[in-house]
């Protein structure tokens, strides 16, 4: 069975518990992110651990954001880890973009638009004037022209995105909830099935799975019902 286009987020307060929680998903999932947290706390290191003898596909969300020459360098260290993808900031503009490509031609460079957490009133205060989805629209474009091969959005934003990119960009969505779950400190989410529809290509899903008395059961679960519904 091909595993789920879903990304789970190893939130791990520890590296043991983060390999555990991607052995368990693995058989369901094609992909396990590894955030800030984990990788400053243990180093190049959690990438081999977490990927254990599966060989799953490592997201690693560093969210680069520098100037191109440093950008590349650090892509270029990470690159060695032979991540899947590797995300950085739009704002950091297409130099910086391209910079990353350039550094680490096996990753695909994710480029993070708008962060979600920030609200309107926020944008204004640093200079983004306008609806939120326009900067997000325009700094999809902008990332796509340097090169970037896959954009995060979050569900609500993902059918504008498409529209703006087309086809052919690997578009990932945070925010996604299970019907019947909490939504948690996610404002805006979105159903795997609804986040799908809309032309998401990979769902990163943290807590629904691994904060449930068994991560491998509910990634199974969420695979079964996306199953169901394509
Ligand atoms: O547990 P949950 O499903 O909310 O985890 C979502 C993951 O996606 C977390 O690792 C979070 O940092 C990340 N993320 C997000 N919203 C964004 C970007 C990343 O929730 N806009």
């Amino acid at each position: 069975m091909t595993p789920a286009p879903i990304a789970v987020a190893l939130d791990a307060p520890d590296l043991e518990t983060a390999a555990q929680w991607a052995a368990l998903v693995t058989p369901h999932v094609s992909t396990v992110k590894v955030g800030l947290e984990l990788y400053l706390r243990y180093g190049p290191d959690v990438i081999a651990s977490v990927r254990g003898a599966s060989g799953v596909a490592v997201f690693l969300d560093l969210k680069l954001h520098d100037i191109p020459n440093t950008v590349a360098g650090a892509s270029r260290a990470v690159a060695r880890l032979r991540p899947s993808i590797l995300t950085v900031h739009a704002a950091g503009g297409p130099a910086m973009i391209r910079a990353a490509v350039e550094a680490a031609p096996h990753t695909r460079i994710a480029a993070v638009t708008i962060l979600t957490s920030l609200s309107e009133s926020d944008l204004g205060r640093i200079g983004i004037a306008g609806p939120a989805d326009d900067a997000v629209r325009r700094l999809s474009a902008l990332s796509v022209e340097a090169g970037a091969t896959a954009l995060v959005c979050s569900p609500n934003e993902v059918s504008a995105v498409r529209a703006e990119v087309g086809d052919g960009i690997t578009l990932i969505t945070p925010g996604v909830r299970p019907k019947g779950t909490d939504a948690q400190d996610q404002m805006r989410v979105a159903t795997p099935e609804q986040a799908l529809a809309d032309g998401a290509d990979l769902l990163v899903i943290g807590r629904p799975i691994t904060a449930a008395p068994d991560p491998g059961a509910a990634a199974a679960a969420i695979a079964a019902s996306l199953r169901r519904a394509s």
